[in-house]
């Protein structure tokens, strides 16, 4: 509890971020091929109820009165994906023009309304003859990723200044490589170690070739972080954490932002690979120098050691996203959850951003998503979400104490701005601040909705 406003720095970037299959549909309109993700959805039994992206919240055809809803909430900054088979169909070879003038023209709209446009090049959505060709767990794709952002930055770079390379790579490799729980919905150990290296080194190659174009931009990485506790003091449970941390943090922070693999994880990795897909140049790459560094939060992990083999559990606790770790196990400890069964913990970002900040590196940061999912009843034609406000509220504050702390965080963007298609879990978790109505496509804004335009407006939070 506070008595006292809590007051952001007066630039503090505002936001609310999406991405492109969750939001757009029109998955085949516009010389747009599938994805990835059109295939694994599209495969019975992989999605919950079958739901697909085909049509999702027809952003597409609605983005012009998407943005009158940000400007409404008085939003400084979007952060949204580009679809890559939209601009660069198949994954290699030239532009399609038609893709390209639709994320110009949402610029411009976004332009036209003081919102400052926040690009996302790759938000899991890969082509699918590049995955036909190996995917992410081939080296080419990195060298196919830079061609792409080099081709949607020289499209988009007069009229946008922030650039994030991924959104959260160990998603990408470890769900969709290792469990399988993402598309391309493959699970191989050493495929999934393999895809996490060449989705760095497409993210190092792009950013090499993008600041070369436009030294005066911000360029950046999304990673997922987890403060990863162990239950009790025991040793091995130390251990248990140590080796999360070491797959689910250090495994990007590492190569990035100190230029190596950390010695302990590559000792846990070693029965899965001698690394012998790290080439020389590799890491100097990915290491190459950022301007600003994308943080997303939700949840923490809390481990302890196996005892007498580690229970299946379901998604990102599944073994099969923890290479060599497998055995680890994931404790619930009965605090409060959100509709994804997230730990409710906003300590947790104090102490990502604290650890990020004094371990790694002075770069400003940023929150580039923060939400959660809850059931949302409509009555009257509104949608009261008190839990999800609280959620945004606790976390608000706990960015906040950061700041205090000395943490250079300059903005923060609330996952997500509507309710969208939640990947594995089709349509059936809301985490919008607007609720979407997917058979009509109405839009209403949530009670968050309401509070978070006053956060804006305010700068901050009102005391409690
Ligand atoms: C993150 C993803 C985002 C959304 C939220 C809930 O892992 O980046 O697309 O699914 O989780």
């Amino acid at each position: 509890m506070t008595d006292q406003e809590l007051t952001f720095p007066s630039d503090f970037l505002w936001g609310a971020a999406t991405a492109a299959y969750q939001i757009e549909g029109a998955a085949r309109e516009g010389g747009r091929t599938p994805s990835i993700w059109d295939t694994f959805s599209h495969t019975p039994g992989k999605v919950v109820a079958g739901h697909t992206g085909d049509v999702a919240c027809d952003h597409y055809h609605r983005f012009r009165d998407d943005i009158k809803l940000m400007a409404d909430l008085g939003l400084r900054s979007y952060r949204f994906s580009v679809s890559w088979p939209r601009v660069q169909p198949g994954g290699s070879g030239p532009a399609n023009q038609t893709g390209l003038d639709f994320y110009r023209e949402l610029v411009d709209e976004l332009l036209a309304h003081g919102i400052e446009p926040w690009v996302t090049l790759y938000h899991w959505d890969l082509p699918q003859p590049l995955e036909d060709a190996g995917g992410w767990p081939a080296r080419d794709t990195a060298a196919r990723f830079a061609d792409y952002a080099q081709l949607t930055h020289a499209a988009l770079g007069d009229r946008v200044r922030y650039w994030t390379t991924l959104n959260e790579p160990w998603c990408s490799a470890f769900l969709g490589y290792g469990s399988g729980a993402h598309a391309p919905g493959r699970s191989d150990p050493g495929d999934a170690v393999r895809a996490g290296h060449h989705l760095m080194l497409g993210h190092g190659l792009a950013v090499q070739a993008l600041r070369a174009a436009r030294a005066d931009h911000e360029f950046g990485v999304t990673l997922n972080l987890y403060p990863v506790t162990p239950q009790t003091q025991d040793p091995a449970d130390a251990d248990a954490a140590r080796r999360i941390d070491g797959l689910a943090n250090r495994f990007f922070l590492d190569p990035i932002l100190r230029g190596d693999y950390p010695e302990d994880l590559r000792n846990d990795l070693s029965g899965i690979t001698d690394f012998g897909h790290v080439h020389d140049g590799d890491l100097a790459t990915i290491s190459t120098p950022l301007s600003m560094v994308g943080i997303n939060y939700y949840s923490r992990h809390v481990v302890a050691a196996p005892v007498g083999g580690a229970p299946a559990e379901p998604y990102w606790r599944a073994p099969s996203c923890w290479p060599g770790s497998e055995q680890v196990r994931f404790v619930t400890r009965g605090v409060p959850v959100t509709d994804m069964n997230w730990e409710i913990d906003a300590p947790g970002l104090v102490e990502t951003l604290q650890r990020v900040h004094r371990e790694y590196t002075d770069l400003p940061l940023y929150i580039t998503e923060n939400g959660s999912a809850f059931v949302d009843a409509v009555i009257d034609g509104q949608v009261d979400d008190t839990d999800r406000l609280a959620y945004f509220d606790a976390h608000l504050r706990a960015a906040h104490t950061a700041i205090s702390s000395g943490v250079p965080l300059r903005g923060y963007f609330a996952w997500s701005l509507m309710d969208n298609y939640e990947w594995a879990w089709g349509y059936t978790k809301r985490f919008g601040m607007i609720y979407v109505d997917y058979d009509s496509q109405l839009r209403i804004p949530k009670s968050s909705a309401r509070w978070y335009a006053e956060v804006i407006r305010r700068n901050g939070l009102a005391a409690q």
